[in-house]
């Protein structure tokens, strides 16, 4: 499609919806759609592009990548019909004919979005959802690789590994999330602290937008480019297709992984790991992933705190650098153990070291019904604070984990406004809560602890306003009801972008300013 046919595409969009009121109910608006998309897609089929509620397989395609049970549950809205492009026209039709039809529209890369909004709306609405549009091109030369964003991140680090066994990218450890929300939200991992995030090591998107045009990073313009780097994608258009900078990684990487209860000292452990870790070599990634487990000797419970670690470097290195600087962890050489970076991206997945590449490709996962939030620590949390936080954590009866994930390194070189991902220095570590719901009928209870271990946080965490990851996303934060305005949107926007958010405002009225793209945490136009 040339430009001048889009010019006439949005033209005549803007004459359709002034002559043509909305259709009054959904069933004619999804009529209208599908024969919008007939005309102009001419001779060629809709079938395995479109699905209605009545193709047996729209419930099967729905919950495909539905990456939170919380949103299989049936009274939960499900879209009028689900569009699989497997071209670029293809969503370009998409989002002429919603537009036509007033249909809205939620584009699904990888479905990881904690509250679902990717595939829940509760408007009448259609999913965009991009799986087909997942290949990978590496230019092994330019270290360089296009990435189609219904790629999983599973699927990018396999086929890194494909082409070498020095290179590697820093993203997520999850490998059926998508590239397309993942690196639009920025999307931390295992080496951040020596790389960044993804979205600090993308060097040219491709966008669909509003009106249908296909844009690169020389068109759609440096503020655009910039927006989408950490604003979120559904704010903005749809992003088909990322070009990333390769990253070096060593042949050999070594891991380690210590568990203590709070009787072996857990919590003095803890104590001191907040404080070194922001600052240990860039190479060296220490998170801490806090539960509970059983203990006869505590009334049934304790809390259990893991230690676990990647260094991008050999045992020999390591060793002397954990001894030297946290010796109180006591790690001696055979609890390390060395590999390959594929291999240590299979270990952070959740797989067995061994086990055959190929399961980086799997797309699907079973998933618990879960609810999760985040904080961001700049000052140690003193002892009294971290006993009232087991204690919390042993209160109730809810099945949880706490991943504390240390910044520093490279995110500290990065600065505040150079993507809208505004969590960098004076940042020590990054907090993911979530808890499992377990059912409809105990989500309540749970729901209200993780809401009370928040508060209770409150004073330990980042203020002014408290921060948030946007890729955690929480709709507890604030959302968008009705109007979507600036003022209102502020409650979520600034603790997920702080000073950028007023820019992503401004980027969004300037390239959607009709507000097409929206959701309950979108962006509304300044
Ligand atoms: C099990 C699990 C593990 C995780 N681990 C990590 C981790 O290690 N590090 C980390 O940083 N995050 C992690 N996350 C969070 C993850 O980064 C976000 O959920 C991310 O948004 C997932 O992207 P997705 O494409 O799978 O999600 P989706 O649900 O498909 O999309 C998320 C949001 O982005 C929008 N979007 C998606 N694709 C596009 C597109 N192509 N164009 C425009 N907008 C788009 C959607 O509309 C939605 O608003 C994890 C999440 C889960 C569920
Ligand atoms: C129509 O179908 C042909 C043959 O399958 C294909 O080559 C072409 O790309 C399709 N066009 C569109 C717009 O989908
Ligand atoms: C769906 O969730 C609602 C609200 O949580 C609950 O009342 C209802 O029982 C659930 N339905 C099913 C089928 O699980
Ligand atoms: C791995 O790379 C080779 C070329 O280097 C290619 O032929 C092969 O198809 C790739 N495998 C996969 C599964 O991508
Ligand atoms: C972006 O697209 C334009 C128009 O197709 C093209 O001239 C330009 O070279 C592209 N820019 C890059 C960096 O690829
Ligand atoms: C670490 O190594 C020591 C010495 O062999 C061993 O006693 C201990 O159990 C190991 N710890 C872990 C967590 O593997
Ligand atoms: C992986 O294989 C190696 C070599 O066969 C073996 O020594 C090691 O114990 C295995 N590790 C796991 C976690 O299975
Ligand atoms: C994933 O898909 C495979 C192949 O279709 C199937 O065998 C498997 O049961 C699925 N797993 C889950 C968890 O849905
Ligand atoms: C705790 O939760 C489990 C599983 O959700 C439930 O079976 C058990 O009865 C609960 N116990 C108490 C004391 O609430
Ligand atoms: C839109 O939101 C603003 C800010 O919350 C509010 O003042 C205004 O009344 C709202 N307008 C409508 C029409 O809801």
């Amino acid at each position: 499609m040339t430009f001048s046919m889009l010019k006439l595409f949005s033209l005549s969009i803007t004459i359709f919806i002034s002559i043509f009121p909305a259709y009054s109910s959904s069933v004619g608006l999804e009529k209208g759609f599908l024969q919008c998309f007939q005309k102009n897609l001419g001779h060629n089929t809709t079938s395995g592009v479109i699905f209605t509620k009545s193709n047996s397989f729209y419930e099967p395609l729905l919950e495909s990548s539905i990456r939170n049970a919380r949103f299989l549950n049936s009274s939960v809205p499900k879209p009028n019909l689900i569009v699989t492009p497997h071209n670029l026209f293809h969503i370009q039709l998409a989002l002429l004919c919603s537009r036509k039809n007033s249909l809205q529209i939620r584009v699904r890369s990888g479905g990881h979005d904690y509250e679902g909004l990717s595939y829940v709306s509760y408007v009448p609405f259609l999913i965009i959802d991009l799986f087909n549009l997942r290949s990978i091109s590496i230019n092994m030369k330019e270290e360089t690789a296009w990435v189609q964003s219904g790629a999983t991140i599973g699927e990018l680090y396999y086929s890194i590994a494909n082409r070498s066994k020095v290179h590697g990218f820093p993203a997520g450890s999850c490998s059926t999330m998508g590239v397309g929300g993942h690196f639009s939200g920025g999307g931390f991992g295992t080496i951040f602290r020596k790389y960044g995030l993804a979205s600090d090591n993308v060097i040219d998107a491709q966008i669909i937008d509003v009106n249908g045009n296909i844009l690169n990073r020389t068109l759609m313009g440096e503020d655009l480019f910039w927006a989408i780097r950490g604003g979120g994608g559904s704010s903005f258009g749809v992003i088909t297709a990322w070009k990333i900078k390769l990253v070096h990684v060593p042949p050999i990487v070594t891991i380690f992984d210590v568990s203590r209860t709070l009787d072996q000292g857990a919590s003095n452990l803890f104590d001191k790991w907040q404080t070194i870790t922001p600052m240990l070599p860039p190479e060296l990634f220490l998170h801490t992933v806090v539960g509970a487990t059983n203990s006869p000797s505590h009334g049934g419970k304790t809390v259990v705190i893991s230690f676990t670690g990647l260094y991008l470097g050999t045992p020999q290195k390591l060793l002397p650098l954990m001894q030297n600087r946290f010796p109180e962890l006591g790690l001696q050489q055979n609890n390390l153990t060395s590999m390959t970076w594929i291999q240590s991206v299979l270990h952070f997945a959740g797989y067995s070291i061994n086990q055959s590449l190929e399961i980086l490709l799997k797309r699907n996962q079973t998933s618990t019904s879960s609810k999760a939030k985040s904080d961001f620590v700049k000052e140690p949390i003193p002892l009294s604070g971290l006993e009232g936080l087991w204690n919390m954590l042993l209160s109730g009866n809810s099945s949880f984990f706490i991943i504390m994930t240390p910044y520093g390194g490279k995110m500290s070189e990065i600065s505040e406004s150079e993507t809208p991902f505004p969590h960098r220095k004076g940042n020590l570590y990054g907090i993911q809560y979530s808890v499992n719901l377990v059912s409809n009928e105990e989500a309540p209870k749970h729901l209200d602890w993780i809401r009370r271990l928040y508060a209770y946080m409150a004073p330990y965490v980042s203020k002014g306003p408290r921060k948030a990851y946007l890729n955690y996303r929480d709709l507890d934060l604030g959302v968008n009801r009705g109007n979507s305005s600036y003022v209102e949107a502020k409650s979520f926007g600034l603790k997920y972008f702080n000073n950028n958010f007023e820019r992503l405002a401004k980027v969004k009225a300037r390239v959607d300013p009709g507000n097409f793209f929206r959701d309950e945490q979108s962006i509304p136009p300044f």
